[in-house]
């Protein structure tokens, strides 16, 4: 493996990198041969940027185990460029169905009870007799069609550690261990795709993300159940401290202590912000319309910045926990747990 990835270029679902179709597809076809040779390609997905590898292939997939640190008891997603493709390998019954049409492409990740034959390496199921599949929007869905296989994908980060929403991330983290790294600007959504669990009679919220749980309820028909706080083991990946930066978060803050920088929520008024922000180390705020789909978008990225400032706790403001703000606090709790 090279120790400098290349990065190449290509246009993203939001369409700040100004490549052309022609440009798309020299990377994608090297993008292809990479996999192909059973090393690892990092891909921006509308979510957060995934560390991938061709799903049926064990020493690939392996590889990435090795990249992130990552437990061997937790499973990746596989990726899919279409709900025919993702039926190969997972069982879809009639909700599973009505979800992928409502969903796909799009950040939701269904847990199915795995095809028989399916080649998708063992390793990527964790020996489980699942598959969690999603088909994600963009570039990555243009790099799937092409392979013409699933890919298993991983966020690009090490494990624990906050999700990279730029290529940039993905450098400073995982710089070393990939072949490539396609570039397409911020990931638009910013947080992980949800996680439903559809192997049994009642359909599970396995992790909350960029669909609201209300948004799949109401096409299900049915209420989701919530996984409860210990079900680690059906949700694997969902270990307690996760998502987390360097420095250490504390949540709900309404005042700043000297070397606390702050990750903000709301109008920058002082009505709004916490008392002690004036001395803040660094302040970033994840909407200051009070946007939880734009605050979704800037999470990761923000504590990215905060992370690097220099201070000694980064104090969050209390996101309200509807819609996408299930996710973020998902994500903020898990991030100032401590192993
Ligand atoms: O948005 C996303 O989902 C991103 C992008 C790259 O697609 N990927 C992502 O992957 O977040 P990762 O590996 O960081 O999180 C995958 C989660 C883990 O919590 C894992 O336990 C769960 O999916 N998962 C995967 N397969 C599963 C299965 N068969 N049963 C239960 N949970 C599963
Ligand atoms: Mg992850």
């Amino acid at each position: 493996m090279p120790s400098r990835p290349k990065i190449m270029c290509i246009s993203g679902p939001d369409r700040t990198l100004p490549a052309t179709g022609a440009v798309n597809a020299e990377a994608i076809a090297i993008a292809c041969a990479h996999l192909a040779a059973g090393e690892l390609v990092a891909i921006p997905t509308e979510t957060v940027y995934g560390l991938a590898a061709d799903a049926a292939n064990g020493e690939a997939v392996a590889r990435i185990f090795k990249a992130k640190g990552r437990p061997r008891f937790n499973p990746l997603i596989c990726h899919a460029d279409s709900l025919a493709m993702a039926a190969r390998h997972g069982v879809f019954d009639e909700r599973a169905q009505r979800l992928a049409k409502a969903f796909w492409p799009g950040p939701l990740t269904l847990v199915l009870p795995k095809t028989p034959g399916s080649p998708v390496d063992d390793l990527v199921t964790a020996g489980l007799g699942t598959i969690g599949l999603r088909v994600p929007a963009g570039p990555a869905r243009d790099l799937i069609a092409a392979f013409k296989r699933v890919v298993a994908a991983p966020s690009a980060n090490l494990s624990g550690r906050v999700s990279p929403t730029r290529a940039e991330h993905v450098a400073l983290q995982l710089g070393g261990d990939v072949a490539l790294i396609l570039d397409a600007g911020s990931a638009q959504i910013g947080v992980e795709s949800t996680i439903i669990a559809l192997d049994g009679p009642v359909a599970r919220l396995l992790r909350p993300g960029g669909i609201t749980a209300e948004a799949i309820a109401a096409v299900l028909g049915e209420k989701l159940q919530r996984a409860q706080h210990g079900d680690a083991v059906t949700a694997p990946g969902m270990l307690a401290s996760h998502y987390a930066p360097a420095t250490p978060l504390r949540l709900d803050a309404s005042t700043i202590r000297p070397g606390e920088a702050l990750l903000a929520f709301g109008p920058q008024s002082p009505e709004n912000l916490p008392e002690g922000t004036d001395n803040a180390v660094m302040v970033r705020n994840l909407s200051p319309a009070g946007d939880l789909t734009e605050a979704a978008a800037n999470l990761f990225g923000a504590l990215h910045d905060l992370d690097a400032c220099g201070a000694e706790m980064i104090a969050a403001m209390a996101i309200p926990d509807q819609g996408l703000g299930e996710a973020i606090n998902d994500r903020l709790r898990r991030a100032a747990s401590r192993p």
